[in-house]
């Protein structure tokens, strides 16, 4: 009996040697050999002291990030200060996040992420936290959506270009679709290839269709888990299946960061807390970011998922002010001109005067929001044609990028002036061209947050997950029946 025993306790011995083994071997030197991958630094509550950080491993550890001052940096993490968070297998690696949120203003700092009690740690990392102050500047891109190795280092390229364009530059921007089929080999082509920019800067993702919901083949939950986000979906049930909206503060400007893949249609709690998030910010400026464009020709804007979203979102773009909105998924460049209630805003006075060696000409205290789409940083790229009524009418600019380049966007807040400037980067040459430009002035200091009407958590509430998803399938074959079905039947008779 005692034999049995014993050998039962060496075949268990061995068991856990090995599988310990796997999961956290060791070299000669007491180095981990596994890996730390897929590392992001993103907005997480106050831009000016908090950061959430995201990464993977493929076997079980830790979740530890040290952070130390840039100032205080010699090469050695020994002063740094660690804080801990949580892990979680998902689709057969490990997830990691980590919150942080005692950071001071206008600081930079160095960081790594792993496994303190096992030395398995990333590369070093850098971001710096916002300063309050009224001038800053930003990277925007879109749609990388690629598969292989190759395509995502293509679009790398675009981001790198953007930031040898403005290498001051205090966050970047991706309007969603980072990966094509969501597989596990996409995201960690995309991670590889993106790390230069994800580890050493403050990152806003947006969820695009391709990042994994409802309506791509099941694969639900995967943006929330490829980025730690302060996630303002507060309902258990929903929260991690579509993605993610959050906001946050920089500067004098605002950002709400809206989830389309949320909209079949959009969802009463989504819709109430961008009431409650934009009315009760003060901000000299603000913005939306989301991935289904309202305004955009390309393939995507005809349809009715699209028709659905413009339905819902337009009328609260206007009551709350928001000055830019930046889309992406239609994959072909467009800016709007200023629009209102889904019209061209016609008594706009524009003003011409030198800012910082250019001649600048500005918008000045304009109605209405102006909606751009920085076409692709990817390869994938659609041509233009007319959209539905009255996309057409309120543009102000478009160009189909095929054949020619990925995109990237500039925009710098000072003040009472923003600029955005639009880029192309040669697929062969690498060459770097200025395609576009708008800028805005307004008086600042006046807007006021709002006490409005509608209240976090005691809001009308879209109902169950169940409830959203039929309500999105019938209102999706109203949308067929009253919008297509007069087109197809037009567009017969018409053609004959
Ligand atoms: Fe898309």
């Amino acid at each position: 009996m005692k034999n049995i025993s014993k050998k039962l306790l060496c075949v268990l011995l061995c068991f856990c040697v090995i599988i310990g083994g796997a999961a956290f071997s060791a070299s000669a030197e007491g180095e981990a050999t596994d890996k730390v991958t897929r590392v992001s630094c993103t907005f997480n509550g106050d831009s000016k002291t908090s950061r959430g950080f995201c990464w993977y491993t493929d076997n079980w550890s830790d979740s530890d990030v040290q952070i130390v001052k840039a100032a205080e940096f010699t090469g050695s993490f020994d002063t740094a200060t660690t804080y801990s968070g949580t892990e979680e297998m998902f689709r057969n690696k490990f997830c990691h996040k980590v919150t942080v949120s005692d950071l001071s203003a206008g600081t930079e700092y160095k960081y790594r992420v792993g496994d303190a009690a096992n030395n398995l740690w990333s590369e070093v990392g850098t971001f710096k936290t916002d300063d309050g102050d009224n001038q800053f500047s930003f990277i925007t891109i879109a749609d990388v959506q690629a598969s292989s190795y190759e395509n995502f280092a293509q679009a790398a390229c675009v981001l790198k270009g953007a930031i040898q364009v403005l290498p001051d530059s205090e966050f970047t921007v991706n309007l969603g679709d980072f990966v094509n089929d969501n597989t596990n080999e996409e995201w960690d082509n995309y991670f590889a290839n993106f790390a230069f920019s994800n580890m050493n800067t403050t990152f806003a993702p947006v969820a695009g269709n391709h990042d994994g919901n409802i309506t791509n083949k099941l694969n639900i939950g995967v943006f929330d888990s490829m980025f730690n986000l302060s996630n303002a979906n507060t309902d258990s049930s929903t929260n991690w299946v579509n993605g993610v909206y959050y906001s946050f503060d920089y500067g004098n400007a605002h950002f709400a960061v809206l989830n389309t893949n949320d909209m079949y249609p959009m969802t009463q709690s989504q819709r109430n807390w961008l009431i409650n998030d934009m009315k009760q910010s003060d901000a000299d400026w603000k913005f939306v970011f989301m991935h289904r464009a309202a305004y955009a020709e390309g393939k995507n804007i005809n349809k009715p998922d699209t028709i659905i979203m413009r339905d819902v979102l337009l009328p609260l773009f206007d009551e709350l002010d928001i000055d830019m909105v930046y889309a992406g998924h239609d994959h072909c460049y467009y800016r709007s001109q200023q629009v209102k209630g889904d019209a061209v805003v016609s008594n706009v006075t524009y003003v011409t005067e030198n800012y910082k060696g250019e001649e600048v000409t500005f918008a000045v205290n304009p109605e209405g929001t102006v909606h751009i789409l920085p076409s692709t940083a990817g390869t994938k790229r659609y041509t233009v044609h007319d959209g539905i009524d009255p996309i057409t009418e309120c543009c102000a600019f478009r160009m189909s990028t095929r054949d020619m380049g990925g995109c990237f966007l500039t925009t710098e807040i000072d003040n009472d002036k923003l600029i955005v400037k639009s880029y192309l980067v040669d697929d062969d040459t690498k060459e770097i061209t200025q395609i576009d430009q708008y800028a805005i002035k307004k008086d600042i200091g006046t807007a006021k947050a709002e006490e409005s009407d509608l209240k976090t958590g005691t809001v009308e509430n879209a109902g169950s997950f169940i409830t959203n998803f039929v309500n999105a399938f019938v209102n999706m074959l109203k949308s067929y029946i009253a919008v297509l079905l007069p087109q197809a039947i037009r567009n017969a008779f018409v053609t004959r």
